[in-house]
C-alpha cells in the first residue's frame, strides 16, 4: 500500500534470518585442502560456516524466502502488506529473474515490486539507505530488505583456492521496515562511497577478457572469486574507522552515542581493530564471524537478527551499520530504532 507524500518516520518492525542445514567447519576444510583451524582462526576468528545445497532448496530465494517469514511473523505482518520486496545479492541463482522475484512467487506472490541490487559485502547497507529513502519520500509503506549470498558456489575447496574457501559462507538475512508517524524514526546519517579502480581486489571472472589488463586467468579461475585477500585486507582496515568517524561528524555524535555497531563480518582482525580504534568495550561492537564466516551481503542482518532477538538491539538505540568489500564499496547507515 502506498500513502501520501511527505517525510515521515521509518520503524524497523521485524527481522529473520536463514542458514542452510550443513556447516563446513575448519576441521572439515582440513581435510580438504592444506590448511589447519589455528591458521583460520587466527587469521580470520571464523571456525565454522553454513554451506547450501541447492538440492535441498537453500539457493538465495529458498534461503531469502524463509528468512521473510520469519520477518513477517516477527513483525505480526502479512504478506500482502509489503510494498516492495528488495534482495541484495551478488548469488542469484540465475541472472534472470531476480531473486526478489523468486522469493515474491516463494512467499505467496504479494504482486508489490520486487528487485535486486548488487552491492557485494557492501549491498545490504546500500540496500538500507534505498529502501529507507523510499519509506522516508512517502511513496512506499513497507518493505522488505534482503540480504543473502551462498559464495560457496563461487569457490573450490582445494589448496588452489584456500585463502577464500576458508573465509565464505552462506545465509540470508531480512529487514522490514514500515512508514511511522514519528518523524524522528530513521536514518540519521549515512554514506556510500565507491573506488571502481579497485575492482580487481576482488571479482569474479566469466571468462578471459574479465581478467585485469596484463593478467592472464587459468580456465580454472572462470567462476570462481579471486581475491587480493592482503590489499583488502588494508583496505578495510584503514576505511572502516574512517568510515565510522565521517558518520559520527554527520550526525554530531561521539562514538560512545551509538548504541551497537553492526558491521559486515569481513575478518574478525578488521573489526577488533575498528573497536579499539574507537575505545568500545566488546558489547558494543557485535562479532559474529566465528559461527557464520563472512556471508557477504547477509552479514549484516544476520547480525541484526540475532542482536534484536537476543534483546540486546531494541527501539530507542541508535545503530550504525557499516560496510565494505568487492567494488571497491564502502558504507554506513546511522539510525534511530
Ligand atoms: O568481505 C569483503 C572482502 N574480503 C575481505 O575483507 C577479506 C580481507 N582479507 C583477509 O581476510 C585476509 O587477507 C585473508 C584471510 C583472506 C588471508 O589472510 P592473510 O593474513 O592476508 O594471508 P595472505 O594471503 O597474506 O597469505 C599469507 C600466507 C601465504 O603463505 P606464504 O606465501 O607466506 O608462504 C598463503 O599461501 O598464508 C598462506 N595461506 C594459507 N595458509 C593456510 C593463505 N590461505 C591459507 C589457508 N591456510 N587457508
Amino acid at each position: 500500500m502506498t500513502g501520501a507524500p511527505g517525510p515521515r518516520g521509518v520503524r524497523l518492525v521485524g527481522t529473520g534470518r536463514a542458514v542452510p542445514k550443513r556447516t563446513l567447519t575448519n576441521a572439515d576444510l582440513e581435510k580438504l585442502m592444506d590448511t589447519s583451524d589455528e591458521w583460520i582462526v587466527q587469521r580470520t576468528g571464523i571456525r565454522t560456516r553454513y554451506i547450501s545445497d541447492r538440492a535441498n532448496d537453500e539457493g538465495v530465494s529458498g534461503l531469502g524466502a524463509r528468512a521473510l517469514g520469519l520477518a513477517l511473523e516477527a513483525a505480526g505482518l502479512s504478506v500482502s502488506d509489503l510494498d516492495l520486496i528488495i534482495c541484495s545479492t551478488m548469488t542469484a541463482e540465475m541472472p534472470c529473474p531476480p531473486a526478489a522475484c523468486l522469493i515474491a512467487a516463494r512467499i505467496g506472490n504479494p504482486g508489490c515490486g520486487a528487485f535486486d541490487i548488487n552491492g557485494a559485502c557492501c549491498g545490504f547497507v546500500f540496500g538500507l539507505n534505498v529502501a529507507h529513502e523510499m519509506v522516508r519520500g512517502g511513496t512506499y509503506r513497507t518493505v522488505a530488505l534482503i540480504g543473502a549470498d551462498t559464495l560457496s558456489a563461487l569457490q573450490t575447496y582445494t589448496t588452489a583456492g584456500r585463502s577464500t574457501a576458508i573465509i565464505f559462507g552462506d545465509a540470508a538475512g531480512v529487514v522490514i521496515f514500515r512508514a511511522d508517524p514519528n518523524p524522528s524514526l530513521g536514518i540519521i546519517a549515512q554514506s556510500m562511497h565507491t573506488d571502481g579502480t579497485g575492482w580487481k581486489d576482488i571479482y569474479v571472472p566469466r571468462c578471459r577478457h574479465d581478467a585485469p589488463p596484463g593478467v592472464e586467468l587459468p580456465e580454472s579461475a572462470f567462476g570462481h572469486v579471486q581475491m587480493n585477500g592482503a590489499g583488502v585486507f588494508k583496505f578495510a582496515v584503514g576505511t572502516f574507522p574512517r568510515l565510522i568517524q565521517e558518520t559520527l561528524d554527520k550526525a554530531g555524535l561521539r562514538a560512545t552515542d551509538v548504541d551497537m555497531y553492526v558491521c559486515h563480518q569481513s575478518n574478525a582482525r578488521i573489526l577488533h581493530a575498528a573497536r579499539e580504534r574507537f575505545n568500545l568495550d566488546e558489547s558494543r561492537l557485535y562479532v559474529n564471524i566465528d559461527r557464520y564466516g563472512n556471508t557477504v551481503a547477509a552479514s549484516v542482518p544476520l547480525c541484526l537478527d540475532e542482536l534484536v532477538r537476543s534483546g540486546r538491539v531494541k527501539p530507542g538505540h541508535k545503530v550504525m551499520f557499516l560496510g565494505f568489500g568487492g567494488g571497491l564499496t564502502w558504507g554506513s547507515s546511522l539510525w534511530q530504532l
